[in-house]
């Protein structure tokens, strides 16, 4: 499958070209489109302000997912729960996992199929049970898939599929653990909207920004990932309205294009380039970023 492409890292390498219809000044023109917005280095100030009480990763057996849960266990100041939601905690692919919890007693496993309401609804009551009366701080959005697809060969099976993954999945996952993040945005002392509070973060893409579409299209068109990551960016901003009063932060994020099987081992960054960014990112979120497309640089996106 060609990975998701264009610049989606901003800081561009070297020509990878899934697609033959991109030639390199016009790629290379896409990447200098992509350095926008107010991005800037988090203060390390900023970094040690935050402390997250927990986090739930979903899709994080592997990939992106993977690599958040291992960075947070890592953290001088770890969470106390670390829930990492995964559609087969016992299966092979979870092995990675299984070691990491061997290791630690604050990471819980947590089966998560995100198309599936009641594997939603036992999850949610699982997080409750360890949250032993506590509020969940930081839902990450993270479980997506991506098909080759383009306007010639979509078909209605295909599109429902991934929107099912990409839009309805985080949906539903953030109805279950709403009343969790509630809970915490209630129990904190913190005032302003912070991951320390409570958060919802959605793990979208370049790819899915509208005004972006013209410089990245030629490169790669998967048509019904986009379409389904640009309705994830309006359910963001959607959620961004409707949880403000709670002081739920609610922020979208492009992890840049990161070699997992989802973005090919052509992508510009390793997963741990990738999410060195995010977790700076995570860290120093506030309202700026509240119904807002940001990068795993801290810069924002146009939707
Ligand atoms: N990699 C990139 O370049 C890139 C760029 C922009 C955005 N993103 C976004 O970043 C997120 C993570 O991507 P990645 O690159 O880490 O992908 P990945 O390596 O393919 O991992 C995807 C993860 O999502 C899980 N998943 C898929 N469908 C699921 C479902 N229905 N229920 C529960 N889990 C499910 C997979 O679980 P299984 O192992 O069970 O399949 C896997 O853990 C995605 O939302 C993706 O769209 C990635």
């Amino acid at each position: 499958m060609s990975g998701e492409g264009g610049s989606l890292s901003a800081g561009w390498k070297r020509p990878a070209l899934p697609c033959p219809a991109l030639s390199l000044p016009r790629l290379k023109a896409f990447t200098c489109c992509c350095r926008v917005g107010d991005g800037r280095a988090p203060s390390t100030d900023t970094m040690a302000a935050a402390q997250v009480g927990s986090v739930l990763v979903t899709g994080s057996n592997r990939g992106i997912g993977l690599e958040l849960v291992k960075r947070f266990l890592g953290k001088p100041n770890p969470p106390q729960w670390v829930f990492a939601a995964c559609r087969d905690p016992e299966g092979p692919r979870a092995q990675e996992l299984r070691s990491l919890a061997a290791k630690h007693p604050s990471l819980a496993l947590v089966q998560l199929e995100t198309t599936n309401e009641e594997s939603i609804r036992a999850a949610a009551r699982k997080v409750e049970g360890c949250l032993g009366g506590s509020g969940l701080n930081l839902l990450i959005n993270n479980a997506g898939i991506m098909r080759p697809c383009t306007l010639d060969s979509a078909t209605a099976q295909e599109m429902l599929e991934v929107y099912a993954t990409n839009l309805v999945g985080p949906m539903l996952v953030t109805k279950a653990f709403l009343p969790l993040l509630r809970k915490a945005a209630q129990e904190s002392h913190q005032k302003a909207m912070c991951c320390a509070k409570a958060a919802i973060v959605n793990m979208s893409t370049v790819l899915a920004s509208i005004e972006k579409t013209p410089e990245t299209y030629f490169f790669v068109p998967v048509i019904s990932y986009r379409c389904s990551k640009a309705a994830l960016n309006m359910l963001t901003k959607l959620q961004s309205m409707g949880y403000k009063e709670e002081g739920i932060l609610c922020t979208a994020l492009h992890p840049g294009w990161v070699k997992t099987e989802l973005g090919s081992d052509q992508a510009d960054l390793t997963v741990e380039e990738s999410v060195n960014g995010i977790m700076k990112v995570l860290c120093s979120l506030s309202e700026k970023q509240h119904g807002v497309l940001v990068t795993w640089e801290g810069k924002t996106l146009p939707w």
